[in-house]
């Protein structure tokens, strides 16, 4: 059996997981969150990592607040940055593997080819600055972590942008949505497969690497808004807007696609089409 940690466990990806998880039967699985497993507090993080003997750590916990970050530095930096550091610091210690998950908010959105791992980070938002501190302190304390990028997570779990334009889009007749931001959705039970899969591989690089990972294909929000009322059939004209026209606290890139040819050759992934995962994952809110 391989013995899983998981933190953040209850939130949209942690939860994702769980439900992956019953595709592995050669996993061991344990699922914690904020209130038996606080990844800032280093010495209780050391102790658990200790006494568990784990072989991988899947840290999904996080401060994804984004806009509440612009005004919540501190414990945006506390949970994003030095979280991920007693991580990295407790699984080099305890010869766990540590599984990270960072974000396409690194970068500052000014390309126009999707971005490798390898291109320059530049976050515009208090959140996005937080999470590349969490990535610098994984590759000073660990050598030989995994750093997952992701975008736009989605799933049929917490809130999301899937599950407020079905919301929103039940009770009004007319949504205007940002079509001047440009990326790829994620659902996050394609990311919980991928993850176990990799833990299967059991592939080793001998140091920690950043990998880029979302469904296939480039959409703005504004698509993404009008294929979700056309498959779920409601009835709400979407309407296409630019950024300014929605100001919010924190900037978002204008376009943050990700290249996820790394990944895909790594460890010989076929990642769906972010279509047929809408399709899906609205069939799973459907059948709840
Ligand atoms: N959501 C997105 O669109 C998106 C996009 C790109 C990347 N990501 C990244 O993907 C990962 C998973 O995101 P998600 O959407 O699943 O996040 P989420 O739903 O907000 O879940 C995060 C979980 O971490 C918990 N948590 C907060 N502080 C903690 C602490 N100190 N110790 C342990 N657990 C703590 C949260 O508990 P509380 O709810 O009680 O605070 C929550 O259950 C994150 O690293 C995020 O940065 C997300």
């Amino acid at each position: 059996m391989i013995k899983i940690l998981i933190t953040g466990g209850d939130g949209q990806l942690g939860s994702a997981l769980n439900v992956a998880a019953k595709e592995f039967a050669n996993f061991d699985l344990v699922f914690t969150d904020v209130a038996d497993f606080d990844i800032t507090k280093a010495e209780s993080v050391d102790d658990y990592l200790k006494k568990g003997h784990f072989d991988f750590l899947v840290n999904c916990a996080a401060y994804t607040a984004v806009d509440k970050a612009e005004e919540d530095q501190d414990l945006a930096f506390l949970i994003n940055a030095k979280g991920p550091e007693n991580l990295a610091k407790a699984c080099q210690k305890h010869a766990c593997q540590l599984i990270h998950i960072s974000t396409d908010y690194v970068f500052d959105g000014t390309n126009h080819i999707p971005y490798t791992e390898s291109m320059e980070t530049n976050p515009p938002s208090v959140y996005g600055q937080s999470k590349l501190a969490g990535e610098k302190a994984i590759l000073e304390n660990n050598d030989s972590s995994i750093i997952l990028r992701t975008s736009w997570l989605y799933s049929e779990f917490g809130n999301n942008f899937l599950k407020t334009m079905l919301k929103l889009g039940a009770e009004r007749e007319e949504l205007r949505v940002i079509f001047d931001q440009i990326g790829t959705p994620t659902y996050a039970g394609d990311l919980a497969r991928s993850i176990f899969k990799i833990i299967e591989s059991n592939k080793k690089s001998g140091k920690t690497e950043i990998y880029h990972f979302s469904n296939e294909g480039v959409i703005s929000w504004y698509d993404f808004a009008k294929e979700i009322m056309e498959l779920a059939g409601l009835n709400c004209r979407i309407v296409p807007i630019e950024s300014f026209q929605y100001p919010l606290p924190a900037p978002r890139p204008h376009y943050s696609v990700l290249n996820k040819s790394k990944i895909k050759s790594s460890y010989e992934l076929t990642i769906p089409y972010w279509k047929d995962s809408l399709k899906w994952c609205l069939k799973e809110i459907q059948d709840k």
